[in-house]
């Protein structure tokens, strides 16, 4: 009786996930982000981390652990709403979610981190949204280990847009070359309508034993619009990072405050709340069947 009825509430689950089906995948972790309204995220697969002092990048806002910055809407997202009123020199409070788990593409498989996003329309770079930064994008695990440390331990950027790019989403590689030096220098860029939800997602294909022609793919609405393989980064151990290795999901909503800023600078233009939100309708991490 037990397992028959805990054989029914599975099904029932599968059937109420609101998540695509990949054809040739199975989803091994998700959030549909439903719920009640106004709840925060689900904290057994979400951590809402709060930072006080991102001095990093010159950016404006502290991360707080509270609802108003990340909450459902209660109809199966996520928003994730920037605010003004912090004090000098962060004046505005946002939220970072990161994936409690983390997730490796194993030998002989392949793996999709996939999400349904809608940011502000930055098409024409209006200046109420400058220096807003949402991003959806992941980090090696072994940065939260504490066995790695800034691009060490490699970062796949997967949707993230600023102000100042327009209607341009960039994909970009992060990692450490042999000597150490920081490199960004892989990336493919996209353009898409801002304003309304689009799919974007990232898959490593390992199916192939040769590492040289495994490879790292970014999509946008299931169009390929940037693709890495083994030998585009031709060394091994850089590509066992990149390509073998666990990396946890992160979506977070940054403010560019300073010149330099990557996200721009926020002025007293710069509108927050609802209008400004990062807004979501789920993750999903698929591995091959
Ligand atoms: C980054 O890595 C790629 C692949 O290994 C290499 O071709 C490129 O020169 C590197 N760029 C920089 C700036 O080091």
């Amino acid at each position: 009786m037990f397992s028959q009825l805990a054989a029914l509430s599975i099904l029932l689950m599968t059937a109420c996930a609101s998540i695509p089906k990949n054809p040739g995948y199975r989803a091994v972790w998700y959030d549909d982000f439903n719920g009640i309204k106004g709840a925060m995220v689900d904290s057994s697969k979400w951590n809402q981390v709060t930072i006080k002092n991102a001095a990093t990048l010159k950016q404006i806002q502290i991360y707080t652990d509270r609802a108003s910055n990340a909450h459902l809407s209660g109809d199966g997202q996520l928003y994730i709403v920037p605010k003004k009123g912090g004090t000098s020199p962060r004046y505005w409070s946002s939220a970072r979610l990161e994936s409690d788990g983390s997730w490796a593409c194993k030998a002989g498989e392949a793996m999709i981190f996939q999400s349904e996003i809608r940011v502000p329309d930055f098409t024409n770079a209006l200046t109420k949204y400058n220096g807003l930064w949402p991003a959806f994008w992941t980090k090696g695990q072994s940065c939260r280990d504490g066995t790695a440390k800034g691009f060490k331990c490699g970062e796949w950027d997967i949707f993230e847009v600023t102000n100042n790019m327009g209607k341009i989403n960039q994909g970009t590689l992060h990692f450490e070359n042999l000597d150490g030096a920081h490199n960004g220098s892989l990336h493919g860029i996209t353009q898409y309508a801002g304003g309304v939800y689009h799919t974007w997602a990232f898959k490593v294909d390992r199916r192939n034993s040769n590492w040289k022609k495994q490879s790292l793919t970014w999509y946008v609405d299931g169009k390929v619009f940037y693709h890495v393989t083994g030998a585009t980064i031709g060394i091994f151990s850089e590509w066992k990072i990149l390509a073998q290795s666990p990396f946890f999901i992160i979506l977070n909503l940054a403010i560019g405050g300073e010149a330099g800023s990557y996200g721009g600078l926020a002025t007293e233009s710069t509108v927050d709340g609802f209008e400004a939100s990062m807004r979501v309708k789920y993750v999903a991490v698929y591995k091959s069947n």
